[in-house]
């Protein structure tokens, strides 16, 4: 473990540190070495009132603990005397920690001015006071850090809080400003958001609630980012309990609503509202940079194209086109049928590294199991067919050659599991050409339906070497973009040979290029040896995802991206990086051997299992809950081990339905790997909680807070009910699948 880290030599202002969170704060910064100003003005929760009580008691437990602390009695209004504490004492300032904080909560027509003003007073000004009298001493001795306490009422929203809210997410927008501001100075400004017992809590929680929220438990966030070692800077965390998370804006990709030289009109917004609000492929914009640039980018769009944009995966034909391949644009190639059997996908699973030494895969290769299913990216294999068929050289006003296609980029779209058998029909069109300047990049859209439904949505960028630098467009919002992985380290990380034989039985499902077989054909262009088909290694990573995220169920399949980065030679060992966030599976794709990587910015997104259980129908008044409880059962088998150690309790469920108990159930996770079990406990449960059918669903999916529930009676639990706080966080991995 790395040294602890030390405040030694470091001068920290704590404001409002006569009790709760500030107290413990400054007790934290002063057991680590730290000179520590306790401000408090000691005042009751509602700011009325001073006392010296409460900052003096605080110092003397740190002096008495032979830390080094001095009390100041100032309103946070006063900041210049605060500071002037820390420079009086002890000559400089380091850290400020904007604590200080009141409550004047009402429903917001009955806000006095009194009640907002004094909030915004305290909070936001205080705050304001007290840095800027900070400042300057920071920049001088080029380092500082500042803390700001915002709140999740702030965040998002709360009954009766509305002075407060607007006050405590104005501190976040001080906090971002002063970020950019001090970065050249090494002064970092942080915000958190915390939840703690306290005073301004006491009323709101339970004493088992109280106790586990410690303000001890948000210190250790408070000195990490106030350590001069974390170069963490205009971030934004929520804190409680030993738990904290980062939070970030997310943007959607939105759509231009105005022609060139028209006026915007309602209707069009109205029209175009559902892809305003679309949050698929949204970006997470970080610096107002990030925003206005890509403003600018999007009017000078309009300019140039004068286009209302229209949807990604539209049929229509993109009116953002380069003029030169104008009538290339739109051109639907004639439509294609592939049909299907079992065969042809065993096959493909075959192709794509399902294994009988995997008794997962089974349901991918024998036809004969209960549950034999499809893969979903056997999708590529129905829709690939006019890469083959020579249409591609006959788009007017496009001369490819084809030796010199490159597969860049595939997205697939599935809107339901492919059945065992089928015919489908492919249409497929040209949504725009690009110019990536080192070759000329063709967007083809292909549609395949079964009858009259779509089954599935594939765009393949088509990359021809050579063919670019015609002055056309770089980007299309016809692109199905990739996404960047995320920065911290891989949560799984799956690894799996392909055979030496992997091409050669891959390309039997349809992709007969003989790159991928023939040595004197590979080396001819430029390869040591045939190389693996893009598609295949795109085979493997899917089913990567699959299993360790949805425990191969192809239901849960929903769409991949990803981007062919270098290839792949037969026998080389794939390893497969993967994060969750939410329903996104990002993932990369690196050759073992090689350390290269082979599929880069990739993503898998997955059905949340919520949707799916939702579509199973409750049958003959059947409770709902049952299938969560069967689901939990079916879960445990792989994790149960993990659970139990987590969790070490037995939970006895009554669900009621009309006010009546309809069904027990027993969800152990003490013994042995877990089990799930209808009726009570059979030896004693920990604690037992009662809820309806109904609210027992909403609870799992995430839409009623348990804690809510539990104050306001709808859930009523006996034992120890601090466990349930443990079974919570099972269940919002279920909310989240
Ligand atoms: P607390 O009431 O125990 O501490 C606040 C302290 O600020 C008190 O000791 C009070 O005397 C002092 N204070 C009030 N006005 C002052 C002024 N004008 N000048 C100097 N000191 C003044 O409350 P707690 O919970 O420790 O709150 C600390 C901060 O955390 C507050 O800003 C609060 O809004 C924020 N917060 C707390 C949450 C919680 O769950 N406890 C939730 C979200 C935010």
């Amino acid at each position: 473990m790395d040294s602890p880290l030390s405040f030694d030599g470091r001068v920290v202002v704590v404001t409002g540190a006569g009790g709760g969170l500030g107290r413990a704060y400054s007790l934290a910064f002063a057991e680590r070495g730290a000179s520590v100003v306790v401000n408090d003005l000691g005042g009751d929760y509602r700011g009325v009132g001073k006392c010296s009580l409460a900052a003096d008691k605080v110092v003397e437990e740190i002096t008495n603990k032979g830390g080094k602390a001095v009390a100041n009695y100032d309103s946070v209004e006063e900041g210049e005397k605060i500071v002037k504490t820390a420079l009086d004492a002890f000559g400089r300032i380091d850290v400020v920690v904007n604590n200080a904080g009141i409550l004047r909560d009402r429903s917001f027509g009955r806000i006095s001015d009194e009640d907002w003003d004094i909030v915004h007073r305290i909070h936001l000004r205080g705050s304001f006071q007290v840095t800027r009298a900070a400042w300057d001493h920071m920049k001088k001795q080029n380092f500082g850090r500042i803390i700001m306490t915002s709140s999740a009422s702030g965040l998002y929203g709360n009954f009766g809080q509305a002075n407060y809210s607007a006050a405590k997410l104005g501190l976040l927008g001080l906090a971002n400003s002063l970020a950019i501001e001090g970065a050249k100075n090494n002064i970092h400004c942080n915000t958190i958001a915390p939840t703690a017992g306290s005073r301004l809590t006491q009323s709101l929680f339970s004493e088992d609630i109280l106790k586990a929220l410690k303000p001890d438990y948000v210190a250790p966030l408070v000195l990490w980012l106030c350590h001069e070692s974390c170069d963490e800077n205009g971030g934004l965390f929520e804190v409680a309990g030993g738990w904290i998370g980062k939070l970030r804006w997310e943007r959607t990709l939105g759509a231009i609503v105005r022609q060139r030289n028209q006026p915007v009109s309602p209707e069009v917004v109205k029209d175009n509202w559902k892809k305003i609000c679309d949050f698929e492929n949204a970006s997470k914009p970080q610096r107002i940079q990030d925003s206005l640039g890509f403003i600018i980018e999007t009017l000078s769009k309009m300019d140039s194209d004068g286009g209302v944009s229209t949807n990604h995966t539209s049929h229509a034909a993109s009116s953002t086109t380069t003029s030169k391949f104008g009538g290339a644009i739109g051109h639907k190639l004639p439509p294609f049928f592939s049909a299907y059997t079992e065969v042809d996908t065993i096959l493909y699973a075959l192709g794509v590294g399902a294994s009988i030494k995997e008794p997962k895969d089974f349901k991918f290769i024998y036809e004969g199991s209960s549950d034999f299913s499809c893969l979903p990216t056997f999708g590529v294999i129905i829709a690939q067919k006019y890469l083959f068929s020579g249409e591609l050289a006959e788009i007017p006003g496009l001369s490819i050659n084809m030796a010199k296609i490159l597969h860049g980029e595939q997205y697939l779209e599935l809107y339901k599991p492919f059945p065992r058998t089928g015919k489908l029909k492919s249409e497929a069109v040209i949504v725009d050409i690009l110019d990536k300047g080192s070759g000329l990049l063709l967007l083809v859209d292909v549609y395949s339906y079964s009858g009259n439904e779509l089954m599935c949505y594939n765009q393949f960028s088509v990359f021809i070497v050579g063919s670019g630098g015609f002055g056309g467009n770089q980007t299309s919002d016809k692109v199905k973009e990739t996404v960047a992985i995320p920065s911290r380290p891989p949560d799984v990380v799956h690894t799996d040979t392909t055979s030496l034989n992997q091409a050669a039985l891959y390309r039997l499902s349809g992709d007969w290029n003989p790159l991928h077989i023939d040595p004197n054909f590979a080396g001819a262009v430029g390869f040591d040896k045939p190389i693996l088909h893009g598609l295949c290694t795109f085979g493997f990573c899917a089913r990567h995802v699959l299993q360790q995220f949805a425990d191969n169920d192809v239901s849960r399949f929903k769409a991949i991206k990803v981007r062919f980065t270098k290839p792949v030679y037969p026998g080389q060992t794939l390893q497969t990086e993967m994060w969750k966030e939410g329903n996104r599976i990002h993932f990369q794709t690196k050759v073992q051997e090689t350390g290269n990587l082979a599929i880069s910015n990739a993503y898998v997104d997955l059905v949340p299992a919520s949707d799916i259980l939702a579509k199973i129908p409750s049958e003959g008044g059947e409770l709902q809950s049952t299938l969560i409880f069967k689901e939990i059962g079916h879960h445990l088998k792989d994790v149960g081990h993990k659970v139990v150690k987590k969790i070490n309790a037995v939970f006895e469920w009554h669900i009621t339905k009309g006010g009546n108990t309809a069904v027990k159930w027993t969800i152990d996770l003490k013994n042995g790997t877990g089990t799930v079990y209808q009726g009570p406990a059979k030896g004693s449960a920990d604690v037992t909680i009662i809820l309806s059918d109904e609210d027992f669903m909403d609870v799992v999916f995430g839409k009623l807070d348990p804690q809510k529930a539990f104050l306001s009676g709808r859930l009523k639990a006996h034992g120890n009910i601090m466990l349930s706080l443990k079974l919570q966080s099972i269940f919002k991995d279920y909310a989240k699948l």
